[in-house]
């Protein structure tokens, strides 16, 4: 595909989720906790979980503006997991998205609760009186919130803390990163996908494509940590050597970490050929971008 066709999908896409980000994270929270929320999601950010809401629904020429709903309530769970993430409890950083972290700028306990009011936010985006179906409604808020809980990254965050100066085996780390990164990269595209029509075997495609990007993402992380610069990533580089974490780098060395993650970008593209869909040039590029990447 040409890569201009691409980036006008993503300038369009970005700019009508913006907006909506924008409109539905309140400034008049009180006491400033709208101010470190916007702080927190607005203006920064990839933004890849909400293409992938936005491709998934692309996919299956689903609803769109029940997908930018979807595509919103993902991007507050990432942010903030993310505030909660940099907290000095768990990783303890001060740069993300180029920017003092959230707890540095306001304090932990308003980052405490911008993070609270954030994945609340998130349910309620998904909820709207009217506008989206309320079976598609309960579709959406289920697969959020099973990615986002116990099962998923809430789950994974607490391997990750009880993992430090561990040396986990293969299947541990995979488990670690698949909960607390790959399985909300993977609702992201079944929540897309959820806005329309798919068969079993293309819903179980995109599961598996969902599997594999959100899997690779995080072995990518972990490599960017140790190969980027702080001013490229946008947060502090080789944080996870400095904190004593077991990673994709330190369980199986840069070179078999990069192998992994072509591996499963392959894997990736498979499950996108077995689809059945028509239209999954998105998706696919974006499999690519997931491991292509330098921040
Ligand atoms: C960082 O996610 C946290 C992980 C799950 C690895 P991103 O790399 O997507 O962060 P942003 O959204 O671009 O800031
Ligand atoms: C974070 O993983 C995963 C989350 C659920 C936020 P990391 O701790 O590796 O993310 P970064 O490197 O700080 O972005
Ligand atoms: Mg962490
Ligand atoms: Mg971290
Ligand atoms: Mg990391």
């Amino acid at each position: 595909m040409d890569a201009g066709v691409f980036d006008q999908w993503v300038q369009r896409s970005l700019h009508a989720f913006e907006q909506a980000l924008d409109a539905w994270v309140p400034a008049d929270a009180p006491a400033g906790l709208g101010d470190a929320m916007r702080y927190a999601v607005l203006g920064g950010g990839k933004r890849l979980r909400p293409l992938l809401v936005l491709a998934g629904c692309d996919a299956v020429q689903g609803d769109a503006q029940a997908a930018l709903r979807a595509a919103c309530a993902v991007e507050l769970i990432h942010a903030y997991s993310l505030v909660h993430d940099d907290m000095p409890c768990m990783d303890n950083d001060v740069l993300r998205r180029g920017k003092p972290t959230v707890h540095v700028a306001y304090g932990e306990a308003q980052a405490m609760l911008a993070g609270d009011a954030m994945q609340a936010l998130a349910f309620e985006v998904l909820t709207p009186d009217e506008g989206v179906s309320p079976a598609l409604q309960a579709r959406l808020c289920a697969l959020l919130a099973r990615a986002s809980g116990h099962a998923g990254m809430a789950g994974g965050q607490a391997i990750d803390l009880a993992s430090v100066g561990k040396c986990l085996d293969e299947q541990a780390l995979r488990d670690m990163h698949r909960r607390k990164t790959g399985v909300l990269l993977q609702a992201s595209v079944l929540m897309g996908a959820a806005c329309g029509q798919t068969s079993p075997q293309a819903w179980q495609a995109l599961s598996d494509y969902g599997a594999a990007i959100g899997l690779a993402f995080q072995v990518v992380d972990d490599i960017l940590d140790v190969t980027q610069d702080s001013a490229v990533l946008g947060k502090t580089a080789g944080k996870d050597q400095d904190a004593n974490k077991p990673t994709y780098v330190s369980v199986l060395g840069l070179e078999q970490a990069h192998a992994y993650a072509c591996r499963l970008r392959g894997q990736a593209h498979e499950a996108l050929a077995r689809s059945g869909l028509a239209s999954t040039a998105w998706l696919s590029v974006l499999a690519d971008k997931v491991v292509d990447r330098d921040n």
